[in-house]
Protein backbone atom coordinates (compact mmCIF):
# COMPACT_ATOMS: atom_id res chain seq x y z
CA UNK A 1 0.00 0.00 0.00
CA UNK A 2 1.02 3.42 -0.79
CA UNK A 3 1.91 6.34 2.24
CA UNK A 4 -1.15 7.28 2.96
CA UNK A 5 -0.19 10.71 3.61
CA UNK A 6 0.63 11.52 -0.15
CA UNK A 7 -2.63 12.86 -1.49
CA UNK A 8 -4.42 13.14 -4.34
CA UNK A 9 -7.34 15.48 -4.48
CA UNK A 10 -10.05 14.95 -7.15
CA UNK A 11 -12.17 18.11 -8.36
CA UNK A 12 -14.80 19.16 -10.96
CA UNK A 13 -14.98 23.19 -10.52
CA UNK A 14 -13.80 26.07 -8.98
CA UNK A 15 -11.78 24.12 -5.82
CA UNK A 16 -11.65 25.93 -2.90
CA UNK A 17 -11.48 23.12 -0.67
CA UNK A 18 -8.34 21.80 -2.88
CA UNK A 19 -6.92 24.98 -2.30
CA UNK A 20 -6.98 25.31 1.33
CA UNK A 21 -6.08 20.98 1.19
CA UNK A 22 -2.80 22.54 -0.18
CA UNK A 23 -2.34 25.78 1.45
CA UNK A 24 -2.88 24.19 4.92
CA UNK A 25 -1.23 20.77 4.44
CA UNK A 26 0.26 19.39 7.47
CA UNK A 27 0.89 15.97 8.25
CA UNK A 28 0.29 15.31 4.42
CA UNK A 29 1.31 16.07 0.89
CA UNK A 30 -1.07 17.36 -1.88
CA UNK A 31 0.69 15.14 -5.22
CA UNK A 32 -1.58 15.09 -7.29
CA UNK A 33 -4.81 17.22 -8.59
CA UNK A 34 -7.42 15.46 -10.56
CA UNK A 35 -10.07 16.39 -12.67
CA UNK A 36 -12.99 15.03 -14.92
CA UNK A 37 -13.33 18.04 -16.71
CA UNK A 38 -10.36 19.45 -18.71
CA UNK A 39 -11.93 23.28 -17.75
CA UNK A 40 -11.83 23.15 -13.87
CA UNK A 41 -10.96 26.66 -12.88
CA UNK A 42 -9.21 24.62 -9.82
CA UNK A 43 -6.83 22.97 -12.27
CA UNK A 44 -5.84 26.58 -13.53
CA UNK A 45 -4.41 27.58 -9.54
CA UNK A 46 -3.33 23.95 -9.14
CA UNK A 47 -0.89 24.24 -12.21
CA UNK A 48 0.58 27.82 -11.29
CA UNK A 49 0.86 26.36 -8.09
CA UNK A 50 3.84 24.19 -9.63
CA UNK A 51 1.17 21.36 -8.98
CA UNK A 52 0.78 17.70 -10.93
CA UNK A 53 -2.37 17.89 -12.82
CA UNK A 54 -4.40 14.79 -14.58
CA UNK A 55 -7.17 15.59 -16.27
CA UNK A 56 -9.57 14.18 -18.76
CA UNK A 57 -13.11 14.69 -20.05
CA UNK A 58 -15.05 12.11 -18.08
CA UNK A 59 -18.30 12.35 -20.65
CA UNK A 60 -19.09 10.10 -22.77
CA UNK A 61 -16.63 7.67 -21.42
CA UNK A 62 -18.14 4.34 -19.72
CA UNK A 63 -17.75 4.66 -15.96
CA UNK A 64 -15.52 1.53 -14.99
CA UNK A 65 -13.11 2.43 -17.83
CA UNK A 66 -12.49 6.03 -16.62
CA UNK A 67 -12.03 4.82 -13.39
CA UNK A 68 -9.55 2.11 -14.05
CA UNK A 69 -7.61 4.49 -15.89
CA UNK A 70 -8.00 7.21 -12.96
CA UNK A 71 -7.33 4.39 -10.15
CA UNK A 72 -3.69 3.40 -12.54
CA UNK A 73 -2.57 7.78 -12.49
CA UNK A 74 -3.06 7.69 -9.05
CA UNK A 75 -0.92 4.55 -8.73
CA UNK A 76 1.49 6.07 -11.11
CA UNK A 77 2.51 8.77 -8.02
CA UNK A 78 1.95 6.75 -5.53
CA UNK A 79 -1.40 7.77 -3.93
CA UNK A 80 -1.72 6.40 -0.42
CA UNK A 81 -5.43 8.72 0.08
CA UNK A 82 -7.75 10.06 -2.19
CA UNK A 83 -9.29 13.20 -1.06
CA UNK A 84 -12.69 14.27 -2.80
CA UNK A 85 -13.33 17.97 -2.93
CA UNK A 86 -16.15 19.15 -5.28
CA UNK A 87 -15.61 16.04 -7.43
CA UNK A 88 -19.19 15.72 -9.05
CA UNK A 89 -19.01 12.51 -10.53
CA UNK A 90 -20.46 9.18 -8.42
CA UNK A 91 -17.23 6.57 -8.36
CA UNK A 92 -17.76 3.13 -9.70
CA UNK A 93 -18.33 -0.06 -7.02
CA UNK A 94 -15.16 -0.86 -8.76
CA UNK A 95 -12.98 2.11 -7.72
CA UNK A 96 -14.45 2.48 -4.19
CA UNK A 97 -13.49 -1.37 -3.75
CA UNK A 98 -10.11 -0.56 -5.46
CA UNK A 99 -9.55 2.03 -2.50
CA UNK A 100 -11.63 0.85 -0.27
CA UNK A 101 -11.07 2.93 3.60
CA UNK A 102 -8.80 5.60 1.45
CA UNK A 103 -11.06 7.89 -0.20
CA UNK A 104 -12.78 10.80 2.16
CA UNK A 105 -15.05 13.78 0.80
CA UNK A 106 -16.51 16.71 2.31
CA UNK A 107 -19.68 17.58 2.19
CA UNK A 108 -22.05 20.51 2.55
CA UNK A 109 -24.82 19.50 5.48
CA UNK A 110 -24.40 17.60 8.97
CA UNK A 111 -24.19 14.10 7.95
CA UNK A 112 -27.08 11.89 8.07
CA UNK A 113 -28.90 14.95 7.17
CA UNK A 114 -29.02 15.87 3.58
CA UNK A 115 -26.97 13.82 1.43
CA UNK A 116 -26.79 14.36 -2.01
CA UNK A 117 -27.37 18.22 -3.57
CA UNK A 118 -28.93 21.16 -2.61
CA UNK A 119 -28.13 20.62 1.02
CA UNK A 120 -28.58 24.39 1.47
CA UNK A 121 -31.33 25.21 0.40
CA UNK A 122 -32.70 21.77 2.02
CA UNK A 123 -31.55 23.18 5.59
CA UNK A 124 -33.44 26.40 5.43
CA UNK A 125 -36.58 24.90 3.76
CA UNK A 126 -36.98 22.70 6.47
CA UNK A 127 -36.26 25.70 9.25
CA UNK A 128 -33.05 24.12 10.39
CA UNK A 129 -31.33 26.48 13.10
CA UNK A 130 -27.94 24.86 12.32
CA UNK A 131 -26.25 23.25 9.39
CA UNK A 132 -22.37 22.80 8.30
CA UNK A 133 -20.48 20.62 6.64
CA UNK A 134 -18.93 16.71 7.71
CA UNK A 135 -15.96 15.24 5.89
CA UNK A 136 -16.41 11.40 5.96
CA UNK A 137 -14.87 8.57 4.41
CA UNK A 138 -16.51 7.10 0.43
CA UNK A 139 -18.35 4.42 0.67
CA UNK A 140 -20.69 3.02 -2.54
CA UNK A 141 -23.71 3.99 -0.72
CA UNK A 142 -24.00 8.22 -1.23
CA UNK A 143 -22.52 10.35 1.26
CA UNK A 144 -23.41 7.43 3.76
CA UNK A 145 -19.33 6.18 5.06
CA UNK A 146 -18.33 7.08 8.56
CA UNK A 147 -18.40 10.18 9.47
CA UNK A 148 -14.73 11.85 10.30
CA UNK A 149 -15.11 15.32 11.60
CA UNK A 150 -17.97 17.92 11.05
CA UNK A 151 -18.56 21.63 11.78
CA UNK A 152 -21.91 23.32 12.99
CA UNK A 153 -22.65 26.60 11.06
CA UNK A 154 -25.87 28.60 12.53
CA UNK A 155 -28.15 29.49 9.86
CA UNK A 156 -29.10 33.34 10.25
CA UNK A 157 -32.59 34.65 9.63
CA UNK A 158 -32.83 35.95 5.99
CA UNK A 159 -30.27 33.53 4.98
CA UNK A 160 -30.59 32.36 1.42
CA UNK A 161 -28.88 29.09 -0.20
CA UNK A 162 -26.37 31.59 -1.01
CA UNK A 163 -25.18 33.14 1.54
CA UNK A 164 -25.46 30.19 3.74
CA UNK A 165 -23.19 28.01 1.61
CA UNK A 166 -20.36 31.19 1.82
CA UNK A 167 -20.43 30.51 5.75
CA UNK A 168 -20.09 26.94 5.17
CA UNK A 169 -17.85 27.30 2.63
CA UNK A 170 -15.36 29.19 5.28
CA UNK A 171 -15.85 26.40 7.77
CA UNK A 172 -15.02 23.59 5.36
CA UNK A 173 -11.52 25.53 4.43
CA UNK A 174 -10.94 24.70 8.14
CA UNK A 175 -12.53 21.36 8.43
CA UNK A 176 -10.90 19.69 5.42
CA UNK A 177 -7.34 19.66 6.15
CA UNK A 178 -7.56 19.00 9.52
CA UNK A 179 -9.68 15.82 9.19
CA UNK A 180 -7.05 14.76 6.39
CA UNK A 181 -4.24 15.56 8.58
CA UNK A 182 -6.28 13.25 11.16
CA UNK A 183 -7.34 10.57 9.28
CA UNK A 184 -3.79 9.93 7.12
CA UNK A 185 -1.77 9.61 10.96
CA UNK A 186 -4.47 7.57 12.52
C1 LIG B 1 -18.34 22.20 -1.61
O1 LIG B 1 -19.51 22.76 -1.16
C2 LIG B 1 -18.19 20.79 -1.08
O2 LIG B 1 -18.72 20.66 0.20
C3 LIG B 1 -19.01 19.99 -2.07
O3 LIG B 1 -18.78 20.59 -3.31
C4 LIG B 1 -18.39 21.95 -3.12
C5 LIG B 1 -17.05 22.10 -3.77
O4 LIG B 1 -16.61 23.42 -3.79
N1 LIG B 1 -18.64 18.60 -2.01
P1 LIG B 1 -15.11 23.74 -4.20
O5 LIG B 1 -14.91 23.26 -5.62
O6 LIG B 1 -14.21 23.04 -3.23
O7 LIG B 1 -14.99 25.23 -4.11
Amino acid sequence: MHDPRRVGVLISGRGSNMRALAEKANGYRVVLIGSNKPQAPGLEWARERGLQTWAKDSKGVEKEQFDRELSRVLDEHAIGTIALAGFMRILSPWFVQRWSGRIVNIHPSLLPKYRGLDTHARAIEAGDAVSGCSVHVVTEELDAGEVLGQTEVAVEPGDTAASLELRVLAAEHELYPKILSEFVNR
